[in-house]
């Protein structure tokens, strides 16, 4: 017989039971839903909605099943359709009659909001912490590298010289953005559903604020039609990680081109990469390629609930069920995603001297030629005019600008003097960019000094 079996002539069928139930994958939410219970039936009592002593004979028995479910000593049935039921009958199976008392109160519909922002809220301190470990690696690898030059792109063209701390710490401050989005939704999602109801609340006298302070909510929520409807944390936080995803799919993609052998910039370990079962040569990045491609997939779990969400009419539609699997699924991919890419990037060696040598002889310094003019008091304008006829001299005769000798220059422009080589090396074009967020040593120390503020080390 089903909990709501009452209203009910004839058994479902058993498709209808498969079909509708849910516990294949809200099984999960076990821990929060008898953590929800116990403050519920706990304020219950304290209310005198039921009496105290049966409030603390069903918080025993919460607890005892959570400890059996741990163990692994319980096995959920399909019929029961999902964790909230589950977790009833079982209840009532072990305690007896007075676990009836516990859903007093109380709709599934405000539970499952429930149990799905604690959900949320734990796990969002979790991806943080991750993220928090991949920051402190970022900072690590960069501070080894602030004078280790490569060329910055445009258009994957080489444009102007950087470092390979001033590249990486562009990557620090994706996930710094990413890590405060994390910290914004947590407290969106910190708001109790609870004593929602079906969606009217009901008449029993609840303390929504007391159950709140138990379960560490910073607020409740101020509409109970909201309550139950409201899956916006959900998307909130599959946006916060489709955003991650896609910093890392675009780091992956760097990475990628780095250690093909056309830049050979970096190797990975061979504790992070694969080999093929055909070609014995090859030492493939596949788990930078993994992390792109997992990208595709959480972007689909946003897309999957916005779909969902839409014209949904209120309160709660069967509709919403289908939340879970979404936010479960890029939970666990970030999760996995993570950790790895972090030790990836713990274990490679990076190549200076390929990276120095893409850096010089790609006028990546043709910029700071033209600045080395107007200095001399020249317009920008007619500075750019010279040195691209320069370029285009060098281009012909397969030189660069480094290897001109000063005829070759003041045949193009008399102004040009001997200083023109020191102006134009790659550390004194990426050291004389001091401005703040710049390529400079002195700029990036000081990103790096404030980078290290934020993550508190
Ligand atoms: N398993 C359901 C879900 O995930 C729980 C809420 C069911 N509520 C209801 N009225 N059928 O959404």
């Amino acid at each position: 017989m089903k909990l709501w079996g009452g209203r009910f002539a004839k058994e479902t069928d058993a498709l209808t039971d498969h079909f509708n139930s849910s516990i294949s994958f809200d099984s999960r939410l076990y821990k929060q839903d008898i953590i929800g219970s116990i403050a519920h039936v706990m304020m219950l009592g304290k209310r005198s909605i039921i009496k105290e002593e049966e409030a603390l004979q069903i918080k025993e028995g919460l607890l005892s099943l959570l400890e059996a479910i741990e163990q692994g000593n319980v096995t959920f049935n399909e019929k029961a359709e999902d964790i909230h039921m589950n977790i009833e009958t079982l209840l009532i199976s072990r305690i007896g009659e007075v676990a009836k008392k516990m859903h007093t109160g109380r709709s599934r519909n405000d539970q499952v909001a429930l149990d799905m922002r604690l959900y949320v809220m734990e796990e969002i301190l979790s991806i943080r912490d991750l993220l928090h470990n991949l920051m402190g690696v970022l900072i690590k690898v960069a501070k080894d590298h602030t004078e280790t030059i490569m060329p910055g792109y445009t258009h994957l063209q080489r444009a102007q010289p950087i470092t390979f701390s001033h590249h990486l710490m562009a990557y620090f401050e994706m996930f710094k953005r990413d890590y405060k989005k994390l910290s914004f939704t947590l407290d969106m999602t910190s708001s109790l559903p609870l004593g929602s109801g079906a969606l009217a609340t009901t008449t029993y006298p609840l303390d929504r604020e007391e159950v709140a302070n138990t379960l560490g909510f910073l607020e409740v929520c101020a509409n109970s039609i909201d309550g139950v409807s409201d899956r916006d944390f959900c998307l909130d936080l599959l946006y916060n990680l489709s955003v991650m995803m896609m910093h890392l799919s675009r780091f992956s993609e760097e990475i990628i081109l780095w250690s093909s052998h056309e830049f050979h910039f970096i190797e990975l370990d061979d504790a992070y990469s694969t080999g093929s079962s055909i070609m014995p040569q090859k030492k493939n990045p596949d788990i930078a390629e993994l992390v792109r491609g997992k990208c595709g997939r959480v972007y689909g779990d946003l897309m999957g609930l916005l779909a969902t969400m839409k014209s949904l009419p209120l309160a709660y539609n069967k509709d919403m069920q289908e939340d879970k699997e979404r936010t479960f699924d890029a939970i666990d991919t970030i999760k996995m995603c993570l950790p790895i890419f972090t030790a990836m990037l713990d274990t490679m060696t990076i190549r200076k001297d390929a990276m120095y040598k893409a850096a010089s002889g790609g006028f990546t310094n043709a910029t700071d030629a033209a600045d080395y003019l107007v200095k001399k008091g020249m317009a920008f304008r007619d500075a750019h005019e010279v040195i691209g006829k320069l370029v285009l001299y060098c281009v012909t005769h397969g030189k660069d600008l480094e290897s001109l000798s000063l005829e070759e220059y003041t045949a193009i422009h008399p102004i040009f003097e001997t200083d023109i080589y020191e102006a134009i090396s790659l550390a004194t074009c990426v050291n004389e960019r001091k401005v703040k967020g710049g390529p400079s040593k002195e700029a990036v120390m000081a990103h790096l000094e404030s980078a290290e503020a934020f993550l508190g080390v």
